[in-house]
């Protein structure tokens, strides 16, 4: 399992979200790690920290990409999509407790940089690359959150296994874990 890695080539053009993304990176890799070692716990604890950081992440993108005039209705819904997966395959984890099967392992590891990179930082962020470079690298409009005031109370395991067909989610949850 390659660990994640930023590189120049990942550059939005923005100095904060660039940042952002290098953390999230970091980030996964010791979701990844967890998941590797079978450590149910620190898995769930990363898993935490990483929604955390993507609330944060997404709030200041937005803030950003508003500022920059893009146009953010697709990211939303994407991350929406993209929430809704890792709690159903996070809640599928949790539950089996560390006895994951090695392609149980292997999906959730390509999912996180499936959806990280290629999904998240190339597909949906690179587009607002020319519109943010338009306004410099450290470009900053206002006040920009972090971890501290990330919503916490916005978790909602409840709601994950459901409303994925037919919302519009490009994922389908057709590998089920461990089975
Ligand atoms: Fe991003």
């Amino acid at each position: 399992m390659m660990k994640l890695k930023w590189t120049k080539q990942l550059s939005v053009g923005n100095a904060v979200i660039d940042s952002e993304h290098k953390n999230l990176i970091s980030i996964a890799n010791n979701v990844r790690r967890a998941i590797k070692a079978r450590d149910s716990s620190i898995l769930s604890q990363e898993l935490e920290h990483l929604e955390d950081w993507l609330y944060v992440h997404f709030a200041n993108e937005e803030k950003i990409a508003q500022a920059v005039k893009f146009d953010f209705s697709q990211h939303k819904l994407a991350q929406q999509c993209w929430l809704k997966e890792l709690w159903f395959l996070r809640n599928e984890l949790i539950g089996k407790n560390g006895l994951w099967s090695d392609d149980a392992i292997e999906y959730f590891s390509l999912f996180l940089s499936d959806w990280l990179i290629d999904g998240h930082i190339i597909s949906l962020d690179m587009p607002m690359k020319p519109a943010l470079q338009a306004h410099g690298y450290n470009f900053l409009p206002g006040v920009i959150g972090d971890a501290t005031n990330a919503p916490v109370t916005a978790r909602n395991p409840v709601s994950v296994a459901s409303g994925m067909v037919g919302s519009g989610c490009s994922y389908s949850i057709s590998h089920s874990i461990g089975k």
